[in-house]
């Protein structure tokens, strides 16, 4: 018998898809338990291998032991994120992803992690935090126990994720081995193996939980009218809903509060630019900090007009000879506009896909910061600090507690108000001041999506791994 856990390579399918005009082969093992006391069944994944690995062949150079091992998760919202498949061509799939990694020979990976909807048969919730980031690591447990049955490298994990699944990809790369997450890894009964991953492929992270209601405020300053467009299950149809209002009097005082506290964490935290110049923030809200952030929309825009790409919307934006020349703050992030009311993350009224993050077994829903808790509208609790913190991929860089990936791409679309610009800039920042390997870029006209510049990703993937 096989022991529990192991990999098995005699069950699978053949397939083969063309990929614009080229066939892609590769075998499907699917729906396997990544652990031994599953509570949920979407914790289950599925494993693509390119064909020729079977047969003693190559693809790009890489072979059977030496293919980067990719693990796309396809969390949302902090939703549940099922497994995926590469014939998948849903709008919120990963098919495509995963096929323009099998074409570069990368073996994927899809795990499907638990979310702040999952239950069990008892109606209790069973995907609060950290359940999802429970489940990838268990995911990745199995792919490095199963080192040598499982086809790829399993020192080359390479793992990616957009939005919640940013975040998720981050705090993998981040908390490598961390203690915290232990006892509920043996709980499930997850494989014996390391949950350390090689690099980090992160788009629009919604991270920082603690810091991102006060960052948002920082961003959007003086800027009271919101509209947020979110995606709301409507009786199980996904539906846009857009709601429109603008910040009260009390809740601009706050947002004043709350772009102090963003100024004060930012001063804390020393951080230096490529340079070793310090980055800051003076009371008002500028600073080098800022600066540095536009000089890389400044960038982003560039690298546009260089690549043809159409430069969007302009305002706040100077150009000559048809290049952008300077990027206006104020003007630019008032022409984006907020998407979110005060706090944008935890909602006073528990409302938001966060506060259901931070419930519990029987709690749908808590607050995870000081501010909403003690400004709440409902009779709430506030999640355990060191239950936040645990989630944050940052804590992890402030200490050595954990093993961290040591190459990251990291990537915010330049018309993204989903969260703050500040974020993965914080996240690039300390782990570039850590020494770790950090590719990192806003993209410009883009908003909150992912997985757009594949083929540089893919690029940059194979020169970390040669
Ligand atoms: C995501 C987007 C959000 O605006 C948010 O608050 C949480 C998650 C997402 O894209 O996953």
């Amino acid at each position: 018998m096989q022991a529990p856990l192991r990999f098995d390579e005699s069950t699978y399918e053949k397939a083969t898809t063309t990929v614009a005009g080229e066939a892609i082969a590769y075998r499907s093992f699917k729906q396997i338990d990544y652990v031994s006391r599953p509570v949920d069944p979407i914790q289950r994944l599925n494993i693509f291998v390119p064909e020729a690995y079977f047969n003693g062949g190559q693809v790009n150079g890489y072979t059977r032991v030496s293919a980067p091992i990719f693990m796309p998760n396809t969390i949302g919202g902090y939703r549940p994120g099922p497994s995926d498949f590469p014939e998948n061509v849903a709008r919120y799939g990963q098919g495509a992803t995963m096929l323009a990694a099998l074409k570069q020979g990368y073996v994927v990976v899809s795990a499907g992690a638990r979310g702040w909807t999952s239950r069990d048969s008892n109606n209790e919730f069973t995907g609060k935090a950290p359940a999802f980031i429970v489940d990838l690591k268990a995911a990745v447990r199995y792919v490095t126990y199963n080192a040598g049955w499982l086809p790829g490298d399993p020192n080359h994990i390479v793992v990616s994720g957009t939005g919640a699944g940013g975040a998720a990809a981050a705090l993998l790369g981040a908390s490598g081995e961390a203690d915290f997450f232990e006892t509920p890894l043996q709980e499930l009964g997850a494989a014996p193996g390391t949950d350390a991953v090689f690099a980090v492929a992160t788009y629009c992270p919604i991270m920082d939980l603690e810091h991102a209601d006060d960052a948002y405020e920082w961003q959007f300053h003086g800027i009271s009218d919101w509209t947020q467009r979110s995606l709301k299950l409507v009786d199980e149809q996904p539906q846009i809903t857009v709601q429109s209002s603008h910040l009260s009097g009390e809740e601009q005082r706050w947002s004043s509060e709350r772009q102090q506290a963003f100024i004060a964490y930012i001063n804390g935290l020393k951080l230096r630019d490529d340079q070793g110049h310090d980055l800051t923030l003076n009371l008002n809200g500028t600073g080098s900090f800022r600066e540095a952030i536009v000089a890389d929309l400044l960038s982003a825009a560039q690298a546009a007009g260089v690549a043809g790409q159409a430069l969007g919307n302009s305002a706040g934006v100077t150009t000559k000879d048809g290049h952008i020349v300077a990027i206006d703050w104020y003007r630019y992030t008032a022409a984006l506009g907020r998407q979110k009311g005060l706090p944008a993350f935890d909602a006073l009224d528990l409302s938001h896909p966060e506060n259901q993050l931070f419930g519990n077994r029987l709690m749908p829903a808590r607050h995870f910061t000081e501010f909403a808790q003690s400004h709440t509208l409902e009779a709430a609790s506030r999640a355990d600090p060191d239950l936040v913190a645990a989630i944050n991929p940052m804590t992890y860089l402030k200490t050595t507690q954990s093993q961290v990936a040591p190459h990251w791409w990291i990537r915010h679309g330049a018309a993204d108000a989903e969260t703050a610009f500040a974020i993965p800039k914080l996240l690039a920042t300390r782990l570039a001041n850590q020494g770790y390997d950090v590719n990192f870029a806003y993209r410009w006209a883009t908003k909150h999506e992912g997985d757009y510049d594949l083929p540089d990703l893919f690029n940059w993937v194979n020169q970390c791994c040669r």
